[in-house]
């Protein structure tokens, strides 16, 4: 189905949870929110009915994002029965990892088509630091966890913030030996981004694509390293809005996604819906639509309706917008 600006939208993200078994600086306060009541998530087979209405709209993809989707009671039967709906073509997760080394082997016999680990550093006390409680050994089992069951691709998302003088280089090398894809990502002004929040976004955090490009290609230069190329063939599958680069050689890619300095809402294909569902037609949009009472007091028409609405209401692009009424915890990666 084609919104009003006359993309096709065939993707849809969904957050299972708001909780999380991390508490990234950058996406949740120290607390963890307060979290949503139980009565307000939707159930797994209201999750299931969604998906049902909307692959009648063209969906193809469906992405289980969070919070940490794996917390989320019933997840594998979940992604067994999404993948089992005519229309729906593969289902994907984001995840941080630290399930995956128990739950793999249930979610690819299940259907799970891959995943995308999230992790922004290789330091183990920096780790810390960034998710407040987690351990990198649980993160990297996981992405072990993912690449020996087989999923490909498998790709490591990394945001990029500039005051935590990350080492990038070390990071894009995780793609040589394994068939990893690294993604960096431009850190977005999402949730309360006013300085007295504690988790503030300021710009000067921001590290635009292509300076941080060129910052690895200068730090591979001085390692004896061959620069990044523009990727081939290992272009992985779901290459969405990234740009792919490799180290010639190398099993997996490097990929900038840079919502900011070179914003890809012209190739929007998709759409949101919230832990509490609520459909956001765009990451940084707060108008939102109520799927979930579609789903509990109407019909199938009904639920059509709310995303057919959403649909239409696509703004063409985010026009540099900063701050949003939720962070990412609770819109959904
Ligand atoms: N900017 C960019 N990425 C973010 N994420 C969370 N908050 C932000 C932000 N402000 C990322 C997480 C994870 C995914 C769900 O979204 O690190 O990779
Ligand atoms: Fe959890 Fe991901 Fe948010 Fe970190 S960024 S707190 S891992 S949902």
């Amino acid at each position: 189905m084609k919104d009003s600006h006359g993309r096709t939208i065939d993707y849809l993200r969904i957050s299972l949870t708001d909780r999380c078994n991390f508490r990234c600086v950058y996406c949740m306060p120290e607390d963890g929110v307060c979290q949503m009541g139980h009565d307000e998530i939707l159930r797994i087979e209201e999750i299931e009915r969604l998906v049902r209405v909307a692959a009648g709209i063209g969906i193809k993809s469906v992405r289980l994002t969070g919070g940490e989707p794996l917390v989320r009671k019933g997840v594998v039967g979940l992604v067994e029965t999404l993948t089992s709906i005519p229309g729906i073509e593969n289902v994907s997760m984001t995840t941080n990892g630290v399930l995956l080394p128990r739950m793999i082997d249930d979610l690819k016999a299940a259907g799970l088509s891959r995943v995308n680990i999230s992790l922004d550093t290789l330091d183990a006390e920096q780790f810390r630091a960034i998710t407040r409680v987690g351990n990198l050994d649980d993160t990297l089992a996981g992405i072990d966890a993912a690449l020996e069951a087989g999923l490909n691709p498998v790709k490591v998302n990394a945001v990029t913030v500039r005051s935590l003088n990350q080492d990038f280089l070390e990071f894009a090398k995780l793609s040589i030996d394994r068939p990893l894809h690294v993604r960096f990502i431009e850190y977005m002004p999402l949730g309360d981004t006013s300085e007295d929040s504690g988790t503030g976004w300021g710009k000067a955090d921001v590290i635009p694509s292509e300076e941080l490009c060129a910052l690895i290609n200068e730090q591979a230069r001085a390692a004896g390293l061959p620069e990044l190329r523009p990727a081939g063939a290992s272009k992985p599958l779901g290459w969405g809005p990234a740009r792919y680069f490799e180290f010639p050689g190398a099993q997996g890619t490097v990929g900038f996604i840079s919502p900011l300095s070179r914003h890809f809402c012209a190739e929007c294909n998709r759409l949101r819906v919230t832990a509490d569902g609520k459909v956001r037609p765009c990451l940084f949009s707060d108008t939102e639509y109520d799927v979930r009472t579609a789903l509990r007091e109407g019909d199938d028409e009904a639920v059509h309706g709310v995303l057919l609405e959403a649909l239409g209401a696509k703004p063409d692009e985010h026009h540099d917008k900063v701050g949003t009424d939720r962070k990412m915890s609770q819109i959904g990666g």
